[in-house]
């Protein structure tokens, strides 16, 4: 019974999705997205340690990332954008990594974003990784104009709105080191919509899908890829 009704939910979900993507546009991804699904998977003690954390990742979508952080050949920090609670930071550095966390923890943009910030710092505290995160508290789109630092991995997480994400990816992809992963979350699915869009249009501008969980797609530019 239990099955079914899941079964029927996802059927429901699929459906909203498609009835609201545009096809001409959005197919090249959903194709490429399928074909990379796979279920990854995250050692039981890092899932212990984020599971107390206030966050929007999925068991699934956890194990990916922590695939790109631990097993992405190439060397060099992740950037994210929009951390919020810490989950996805601590789950990238517990993966080994180091991670510029960059996110607005601005009331104006989530309510309640100081008191996410407040436990964000306790969480980065507490879990002992304060030396392998450097947080950096503005707009994503004003940070990345001013920095410096490339990075291996660029997850973004930030805004949700198309312009906002558009923006996001053409600032903050030139950061990205060649042989550099980019990953994106809520690209499958019904609700964001905007960022199916910009996704899309990223992939026809020289990308290609890696890697793909519940809704996250993961992108290499067209030059390199690995196998998975
Ligand atoms: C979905 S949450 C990130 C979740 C986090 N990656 C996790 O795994 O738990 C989105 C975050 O983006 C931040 N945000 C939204 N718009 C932003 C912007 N334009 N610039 C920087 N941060 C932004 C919000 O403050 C919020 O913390």
């Amino acid at each position: 019974m239990g099955k079914k009704i899941l079964l029927a939910t996802r059927i429901r979900l699929w459906a909203g999705f498609f009835s609201k993507i545009s096809y001409r546009r959005d197919i090249p991804l959903v194709i490429q997205s399928f074909s990379k699904r796979r279920k990854f998977q995250i050692p039981d003690e890092i899932r212990s340690v984020m599971s107390p954390i206030k966050g929007f990742l999925s068991r699934k979508e956890a194990g990916l990332l922590y695939w790109a952080a631990s097993e992405w050949p190439l060397t060099g920090p992740v950037l994210e954008l929009g951390s919020y609670a810490g989950r996805s930071t601590i789950l990238f550095a517990l993966a080994g990594r180091r991670v510029c966390a960059v996110d607005a923890w601005d009331e104006e943009i989530l309510a309640g974003a100081n008191a996410v910030f407040d436990s964000y710092q306790e969480n980065i505290r507490r879990v002992g990784i304060e030396t392998k995160v450097s947080t950096h508290r503005g707009l994503s789109h004003k940070v990345g104009q001013s920095w410096t630092v490339p990075g291996a991995i660029l997850f973004v997480d930030a805004g949700h709105d198309y312009e906002l994400v558009r923006g996001d990816l053409d600032i903050w992809a030139p950061h990205l080191l060649p042989g550099g992963i980019l990953i994106m979350h809520d690209v499958i699915g019904d609700v964001f919509l905007g960022v199916t869009r910009a996704a899309s249009e990223f992939l026809q501008q020289g990308w290609h899908v890696v890697a793909s969980a519940g809704s996250i797609v993961a992108f290499a530019r067209n030059a390199h890829s690995v196998a998975t």
